[in-house]
């Protein structure tokens, strides 16, 4: 087992005029599961790859333990990767599929077999050994691309996208196994996927990159009750945090007619004379009084014990980005309804307007 540590790593592919990877900054912990995540294009891809050496580093350094692997060919880093493609050799059985790695490393034949066998066992696949890939179900396969990782016994293990070939269903089942599998191995993973409830769900910690740069990394929890900066704070949560530029009125800020209270030294940390307010779906109630941010309910969801209700500030064309709010499942507004809302004081995310950044605690 190892730590994984990313010091100011950067790759900038020939001809780019930007890096796909910037100064990239993390350390794994031994043992840790770690998970990048990020839109389409953001380098999730290119940090892994950089880490296991199919890609090179053209800045920085990059360590496995205190070795320093940065310019080290892959078949001496002592990693192991899971593709989303996992490709399995089709005319060869599950157990010689697994051990193929082990075959091509000269191990004797009494040992591969002892290996496998142990790595089917974990991952339930000893019926299925003597059969072809072609005879299993998706699940299966993604059970063996996993076995081919573990029968080499790494320091690392790398996937990426590794369920992304499988149905929804089929897609949470395996991501419970392949979290719990790696909690009883230890053995130090990096998992990348551009699912933010997957990197929620399997992560000890998350890393949120965007055009390459790492915005933010922490536990799930963290990450989820504080944002760092405008962008997590969109990333990270479904359905999404409600976002609004908002005016900064004299001890507070401005939400329709009514002033949310803030302290000053919150306030005093905006640039200009807005802020943005992020308040999530669930942190949003309705006000009896009909004071605070008027919305008009476009869509309502209802879930049975809560109901989501999709909407916009009269007048205003909600676009891609409506306003959504938790409320009671039971009680829930109309569809053409005018309701307030008001925030639960305690869980605003205030970000200063120009540089995105978190100003509130
Ligand atoms: N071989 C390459 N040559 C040039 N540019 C590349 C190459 N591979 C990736 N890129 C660019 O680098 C950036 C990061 O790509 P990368 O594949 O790491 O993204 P990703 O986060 O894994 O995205 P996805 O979620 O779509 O898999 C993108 O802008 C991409 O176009
Ligand atoms: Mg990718």
């Amino acid at each position: 087992m190892a730590t994984v540590t990313y010091d100011k790593a950067t790759r900038i592919y020939p001809g780019a005029d930007t890096p796909s990877v910037d100064q990239l900054d993390i350390e794994v912990a031994d043992g840790e599961f770690l998970v990048l995540v990020g839109p389409s294009g953001s380098g999730k891809s290119t940090a892994l790859r950089m880490l296991a050496g199919l890609e090179e580093v053209n800045g920085g350094r990059i360590l496995i333990g205190d070795r320093d692997v940065t310019h080290m060919p892959p078949k001496d880093r002592d990693v192991a990767m899971v593709f989303q493609n996992y490709a399995l050799y089709p005319h060869m059985s599950v157990a010689d599929n697994m051990g193929f790695a082990l075959k091509i490393a000269g191990k004797p034949k009494a040992e591969i077999r002892q290996r496998v066998e142990e790595a089917a066992k974990i991952l339930d696949l000893e019926p299925y050994l003597e059969r072809k890939p072609k005879a299993l179900s998706g699940g299966q396969r993604q059970r063996v691309a996993m076995g081919r990782a573990i029968v080499r016994q790494p320091q690392v293990f790398l996937m990426d996208e590794p369920l992304s070939n499988l149905d929804a269903k089929l897609r949470v089942q395996t991501r419970t196994q392949i979290a719990s599998l790696q909690r009883r191995l230890g053995v130090t993973t990096v998992y990348v996927t551009h699912d933010q409830v997957e990197a929620m769900t399997m992560g000890d910690r998350v890393a949120v990159l965007n055009f390459g740069v790492l915005q933010q990394v922490d536990t799930p929890r963290r990450m989820y009750d504080h944002p760092d900066n405008v962008f997590v704070a969109g990333f990270i949560g479904s359905p999404a945090m409600n976002l609004m530029s908002v005016p900064v009125a004299d001890g507070g800020l401005k939400l329709g007619d009514y002033v949310q209270p803030v302290e000053r030294d919150v306030l005093g940390k905006a640039t200009g004379s807005e802020v943005v307010l992020g308040v999530r779906p669930e942190d949003l109630e309705i006000s009896d009084s009909g004071r605070g941010l008027a919305i008009e309910v476009d869509v309502v969801e209802e879930l049975g014990a809560d109901a989501y209700i999709y909407g916009s500030m009269p007048g205003q064309d909600a676009g891609d980005k409506p306003f959504i709010a938790r409320v009671d499942g039971r009680t829930p507004p109309a569809k053409g309804e005018v309701v307030h809302f008001q925030p639960k004081g305690e869980h605003l995310h205030i970000f200063n307007a120009e540089s995105g950044e978190r100003i509130s605690d």
